[in-house]
């Protein structure tokens, strides 16, 4: 089974990774328990061992609390990444702090919901503007020393000097940036200073929160409870320029006979830097199909004529969420 090594540590994920935000059901539409369940099931079903979830997922932990109880029977198999630092306020909304006692109680917290007593990957999911960075590194140094984590990671970092100020207090094992085909801002200082630090790339929106996936139409209608909606890629000149671009992928994923999802699934896998793509499902025929791209290897006709097709398109003005 292919396996990547965390930072320096003794974790080996899949390259392909559930990402746990779908099921929590916040900006994703007919979310159901059974099919959330079934997913995470198919997940581990079709070889992937990492799963990656969050304190915020669901306003009251229900995607850990679903990835734990999935999980729990084959916890020597799986490798659970979960994240402190970011909570729900009183009117719902995201609120950061990464206070040190914050993070202690969160942790505490995503321990009891994920009924596990360890956990294997835990990152600060952002930086708080109102907490020193140092501060946040030093209490998850203290819950490393203490056993509660086995590796720390960070998350929407944007400048080197946070990841300095972290990693001078305690060590990075991975990185949680945003990265896909048409979002590659990490490409010029991020994943240098990671290869350099031995920090492992674990990427979000590899879909492009399913943009990328090639199955919503051109005339598609949103469901006023889609969140996608609010972003400009999903809008006007954004939107088109895309579907443009899908179609100049479709052929090099027919060449495979493969999906486009297992196309730029594959491709991100590929890229050097990334260890592993983050996909988010919230049904099993999407999760499996993200897990066949770990046996699809992309020939250097195919990449060439990605490329082509990416330079036409243009880089993507992004807007990183927090998820
Ligand atoms: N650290 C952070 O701040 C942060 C931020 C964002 C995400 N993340 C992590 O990264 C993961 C990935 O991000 P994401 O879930 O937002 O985006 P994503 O993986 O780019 O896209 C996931 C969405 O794409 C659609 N999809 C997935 N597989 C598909 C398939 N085979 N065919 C068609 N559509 C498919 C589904 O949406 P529909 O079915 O609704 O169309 C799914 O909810 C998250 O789940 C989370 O674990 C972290």
């Amino acid at each position: 089974m292919n396996r990547r090594r965390i930072g320096l540590t003794d974790l080996w994920v899949s390259p392909v990774a559930m990402g746990c935000w779908p099921i929590a059901g916040i900006t994703s539409i007919d979310v159901t328990e059974a099919h959330s369940l079934a997913t995470i099931q198919a997940a581990l079903d079709s070889g992937i061992n990492f799963f990656d979830t969050a304190y915020c997922y669901g306003h009251h932990g229900e995607s850990e609390q679903m990835v734990g109880r999935v999980l729990r029977p084959h916890r020597n198999e799986v490798v659970i990444a979960t994240k402190c630092g970011i909570g729900w306020g009183p009117d719902l909304k995201q609120l950061k702090d990464a206070r040190p006692a914050t993070i202690r109680r969160q942790c505490d917290e995503s321990l009891q919901r994920l009924g596990i007593d360890v956990i294997d990957l835990y990152y600060l999911h952002a930086p708080d503007p109102a907490t020193p960075i140092a501060d946040s590194a030093g209490a998850l140094r203290e819950l490393l020393d203490a056993g509660k984590v086995r590796a720390v990671g960070v998350s929407n970092f944007t400048k080197i000097e946070q990841y300095e100020a972290f990693h001078a207090v305690c060590p990075i094992s991975a990185d949680q940036p945003h990265y896909n085909m048409l979002q590659r801002e990490i490409e010029t200082e991020q994943l240098p200073w990671c290869e350099k630090h031995n920090v492992s790339v674990m990427v979000y929106w590899p879909l492009m929160k399913g943009f990328l996936a090639g199955k919503l139409p051109r005339d598609h209608v949103w469901d006023p409870k889609d969140g996608r909606q609010k972003y400009p890629v999903f809008q006007g000149d954004q939107w088109t320029k895309t579907h443009d671009f899908l179609d100049k992928l479709r052929p090099i994923a027919a060449r495979h006979h493969r999906s486009l999802a297992e196309l730029v699934t594959a491709w991100t896998i590929q890229r050097p830097g990334i260890t592993v793509a983050l996909c988010g499902a919230k049904r099993p025929d999407q999760i499996q199909e993200s897990a066949a791209a770990m046996s699809l290897t992309l020939t250097p006709q195919d990449l060439a004529d990605i490329d082509q097709a990416i330079r036409e398109r243009g880089e993507v003005q992004s807007r990183a969420a927090v998820t």
